[in-house]
């Protein structure tokens, strides 16, 4: 049985990331009998529902969004009693003292405030739980990205939040972090020996980072006009997984040493800046385009999107690492909406053989590479070379599949389930630290600030293809070409 009963109480709970993401997961958990049965859900939103509104609202979207099969009416009539409604104004004190504390009913139980709100509010929200004795005891405020919008934002979110919560408190959550293969790739380089001892700058050519979605903005352009890819993939997701291939090994496996080492990665990051950013990076904008045959929409004619926008929704990079394991390996690292697949992978390029004694075509091709996927199926290939069967001495790579078929069957948990369950235990592991957050930020900003100033606008690229074609030349002027996805 899970050990902690707790309260959760979700402001934002009719935004798009709570019907989306927080509530499916919260069902699975429950579902799975992973949380425990004295586990309150208390929904907080200005919408003027009463709980069974709110309840309806919540039902249909759980029936859209869940995967097939999960839904299901009895799991619902169990799942919906944990959850009741509390209607307020969140920068209004009275409303905590006159709603939110009516629904706080048991005084021996973990708080989990999650905040999916924009991040300016965080502040405010944890003032007003502090001054209505809230924050007491064993209670943790869950923040949502992006915190700020650059590193002065962000220092300021995190002072107004650091008045009232200690750090041990607060977890800042990047759901990428919660992705099973994630937690593999940890396994696969701190559990065998063989990987380690070539993870090094002698052994790996480049490494490869990609998150790539088919989807457009969709209904989030009030949000995503003022980010752009940047600030809404890459200075978290992408950086987070940057820091989980490239950290050391830590010492142990809790909170603190793998903190330790992700910020020493990040603090090594090459800085970006002059001339360097336009050598180095590509931002590029959807425009009309296609999917299965399908017209797609340019990203200035979405709705709530400004016709002139420069808001990029495609970023391509090449990262370099300061440090005596990475000095001279690039990382490339790439993010955008409306390309041709939906799929994240990082791919680790080993060195060719130094001299190779058969038959081949494309020696590069032959190298040997480590895939880890993380979708749309999750798993971790590795691709080796083989002879081809038959006279002669040629040979042809073949990827051999590193995860167990039992593994494949299994249903995997979405990221938000395993970090909600983490929230709710208090195991902070997953989430970020302060200093993480900062310093990500502190070397993301002269690429914003420069494109700001320059004016520079970024590069069209249809609809339902890889980004502009400044993306290919990035790497081909290195001799090198972009993983197709698996
Ligand atoms: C979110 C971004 O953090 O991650 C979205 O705000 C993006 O723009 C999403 O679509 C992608 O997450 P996932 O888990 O679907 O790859």
């Amino acid at each position: 049985l899970p050990a902690q009963a707790f309260e959760l109480v979700l402001f934002g709970a009719a935004g798009d990331l709570s019907l989306r993401k927080l509530f499916p997961s919260l069902y699975c958990l429950h579902l799975d009998n992973r949380i425990h049965p004295d586990g309150r859900i208390i929904a907080v939103a200005r919408r003027d529902y009463d709980r069974e509104g709110f309840l309806e609202l919540l039902k249909s979207s759980l029936e859209e969004f869940l995967a097939d099969g999960l839904f299901d009416e009895d799991t619902w009539k169990s799942f919906s009693k944990r959850v009741s409604y509390a209607q307020m104004d969140i920068t209004d004190p009275v409303s905590y003292q006159d709603r939110l504390k009516h629904y706080l009913t048991n005084p021996d139980v973990a708080k989990v405030y999650y905040l999916a709100t924009h991040s300016d509010l965080y502040g405010t929200i944890c003032q007003h739980l502090y001054s209505h004795q809230l924050l007491k005891g064993d209670a943790r405020v869950v923040l949502e990205k992006p915190i700020g919008m650059n590193h002065q934002s962000a220092l300021q979110v995190c002072k107004e939040v650091d008045k009232y919560c200690n750090e041990e408190q607060i977890y800042r959550i990047d759901h990428y972090l919660g992705k099973e293969t994630v937690q593999n790739l940890l396994a696969l380089r701190f559990a065998n020996s063989i990987f380690e001892h070539q993870w090094n700058q002698r052994y790996i050519d480049h490494i490869q980072i990609s998150i790539s979605e088919t989807l457009g903005v969709e209904q989030r352009a009030g949000f995503y006009e003022s980010a752009g890819a940047m600030r809404d993939m890459v200075q978290n997701h992408l950086l987070q997984l940057l820091c989980m291939v490239a950290m050391e090994p830590p010492a142990q496996l809790d909170a603190e040493s793998i903190r330790d080492e992700k910020v020493k990665i990040l603090k090594a990051l090459k800085p970006l800046v002059g001339e360097h950013i336009s050598e180095n990076v590509v931002r590029g904008q959807y425009q009309e385009g296609s999917r299965n045959g399908q017209p797609t929409k340019a990203y200035r004619d979405e709705e709530g999107v400004d016709p002139h926008s420069d808001t990029e929704t495609f970023v391509a990079m090449k990262v370099e690492i300061d440090n005596w394991r990475w000095a001279g390996t690039p990382f490339y690292l790439r993010t955008g909406k409306r390309l041709p697949d939906r799929a994240c992978e990082i791919v680790v390029q080993f060195k060719e053989v130094p001299h190779s004694v058969f038959e081949l075509q494309h020696a590069s091709a032959m190298a040997n590479k480590l895939i880890f996927r993380l979708q749309p199926d999750d798993g971790i290939k590795l691709q080796l070379c083989e002879k081809r069967v038959g006279k002669g001495m040629s040979v042809k790579p073949v990827l051999l599949s590193l995860t167990a078929e039992h593994a494949k069957k299994d249903r995997v948990p979405d990221a938000y389930e395993r970090l909600l369950a983490d929230a709710i235990e208090g195991n902070p592991t997953l989430f970020l630290r302060e200093d993480e957050l900062l310093t990500a930020w502190k070397w993301i900003d002269p690429i914003l600030q420069s494109w700001q100033q320059s004016g520079a606008r970024p590069e069209f690229y249809h609809g339902g293809v890889w980004g502009p074609a400044a993306a290919t030349l990035l790497l081909a002027k290195d001799g090198r070409l972009w993983q197709e996805s698996h």
